[in-house]
């Protein structure tokens, strides 16, 4: 079997970090190949690497099985590579025609001279967006569309290049199970036309459902490869984290306490109607419901990120106006967000400055700074969480996408608030780290604080969960108890 790419004894190394070490990888023509690993293993470094992002210390990259050397990401998409990243790099003021042919422009010539070829290039796009099987309005701009149109676009623009070999960094990690659908139904087309891909997932039921193959990354160096039908879940957490985890979810039986906090027909514009809830000490809400469905939103109207036009908010039965965000946190309401980098963390500063940015005032004492607490503080949190770095003084910015989002969790449960909302805390975050949140999570509201979780990822909610609420269309359309909810009684709702 041909290799249409293999990577050979890739070493790299950071200050401080050994990121790759003796790494290899082989991905045969027109199959998926599944890279897994641990928050930190190396992936995304490993495919910076093909792509030209970075230059390896040592090691061997063959194309059709001759060496090649990668120097700009300009030279991988030469040589037909292409990869997507979660974040999307196209133009938000530019059309979607426009950001395809970004820089290489089709040209037709005419009197001898060169002319921009604008019918080829409507063509060439109808053609691809075709294949995708993605109705989309090429002169629109890119601004207004959704993450999971964005990404398409970017698939779309890499079969511009006429990608041979295409690399999904986390794709899915911000979509819909609906948009999931649709990546994937995309990806089973494009693979028919013959190109090979590399697929970096958190999810494993993904790798299950369309990976050929799957290579699994351990503190930058090679542990497997295995053909998926081959392997179960177990054996590939195994591989990733060196042992096998036994529990997933560690939600202990808690008898829920008082009721903390009460919200009464809160409004606000089309996105809250009508809302109404409560949420008890010792007790863990899950939130769910579709994208766009309001859950984010009212999470922002509950900690002073946006404000309500009618409604009340009780705190302990004392009705509190939650101005901004600032004052939630004073009134003991902290939040984690879904997008780490909007709003929580500060990504130039280091990992123990963001964990206790929330609990400055606790930490000082007569003398200033208690920094041996802190510290003990910050140890605990890095330990448990394995956030993997060179030390608590590294920058967010050096850390891998899953290790700043355990940062984020991290700086939230330090602060132990009365009321914690939670939005997607384990998007991007490994299995082993995961269930360790699911961990400190029970241990929190065995101290009693009340946790209101909102979550995309369904066996999470229903795992966790003492209570569900199910959101559509800026409504709560109907609470579950733990015993009650299922996965259907939950689509059932939200659609
Ligand atoms: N630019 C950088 N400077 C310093 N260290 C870095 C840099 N980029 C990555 N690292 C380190 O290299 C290691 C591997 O990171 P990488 O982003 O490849 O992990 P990953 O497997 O993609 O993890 P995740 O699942 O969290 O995305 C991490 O320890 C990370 O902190
Ligand atoms: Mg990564």
């Amino acid at each position: 079997m041909t290799n249409v790419l293999e990577l050979r004894n890739i070493v790299k190394t950071f200050p401080g970090v050994k990121a790759l070490d003796g790494m290899k990888l082989e991905l045969r023509k027109g199959e998926l190949l599944a890279v897994c690993g641990e928050n930190g293993a190396g992936k995304s470094t490993l495919m910076k690497i093909v792509t030209g992002v970075y230059k390896p210390d040592s090691g061997e990259m063959l194309l059709n099985g001759e060496p090649i050397h990668i120097k700009h990401p300009s030279d991988a998409y030469g040589k037909g590579i292409a990869i997507i990243y979660q974040e999307t790099s196209l133009f938000p003021e530019l059309t979607v025609l426009e950001n395809l042919f970004m820089g290489h422009e089709a040209t037709k010539r005419k009197f001898g001279l060169s002319f921009i070829d604008h019918e080829k290039m409507r063509q060439t796009a109808l053609d691809i967006f075709g294949k995708l099987g993605v109705e989309i309005d090429l002169d629109g701009k890119v601004g207004k569309f959704g993450v999971a149109t964005k990404q398409m676009i970017e698939i779309a623009k890499a079969l511009t290049y006429d990608a041979k070999i295409l690399i999904l960094d986390e794709p899915t990690a911000s979509l819909t199970s609906r948009e999931v659908t649709a990546l994937f139904d995309t990806i089973k087309r494009i693979k028919a036309e013959g190109v090979s891909m590399v697929y970096i997932s958190h999810r494993l039921e993904e790798i299950f459902l369309i990976a050929n193959r799957v290579t699994v990354i351990r503190d930058g160096g090679y542990v497997a490869t295995a053909d998926t039908k081959d392997v179960d879940s177990k054996q590939l957490v195994s591989w990733m984290i060196g042992r096998e985890l036994s529990d997933l979810y560690s939600k202990t039986a808690i008898k829920p306490g008082a009721e903390v906090l009460s919200v009464e027909n809160l409004n606000q514009g089309e996105t809250l109607r009508d809302i109404s809830f409560t949420l008890r000490k010792g007790e863990i809400v899950g939130l769910s419901g579709l994208a766009g469905s309001g859950r984010t939103e009212l999470a922002h109207a509950l900690c002073g990120l946006s404000e309500a036009d009618s409604g009340a908010i009780r705190l302990e039965g004392r009705e509190i106006a939650v101005g901004n965000y600032h004052e939630a946190i004073r009134q003991g309401i902290v939040y984690v967000s879904e997008d780490r980098k909007a709003n929580g963390l500060i990504t130039q500063m280091t990992i123990r400055e963001n964990m206790t940015l929330s609990i400055l005032d606790k930490l000082s004492g007569w003398t200033g700074i208690r920094f041996k607490w802190e510290g003990e503080l910050v140890e605990a949190y890095t330990g448990r969480l394995k956030i993997k770095a060179a030390s608590s003084a590294t920058v967010l910015n050096n850390l891998s996408g899953g290790n700043q989002q355990k940062v984020s969790v991290a700086k939230a449960l330090v602060a132990e608030p009365r009321i914690l909302i939670l939005d997607e805390p384990t998007r991007g975050v490994d299995v082993g780290a995961k269930s360790e949140i699911h961990k400190i999570i029970d241990e929190l509201v065995h101290r009693d604080l009340a946790i209101l979780m909102i979550s995309s990822d369904l066996p999470e909610i229903l795992g966790m969960s003492d209570r569900i609420y199910v959101m559509k269309e800026g409504r709560i359309a109907g609470e579950l108890s733990r015993e009650e909810a299922s996965q259907e009684k939950i689509l059932t709702l939200a659609l």
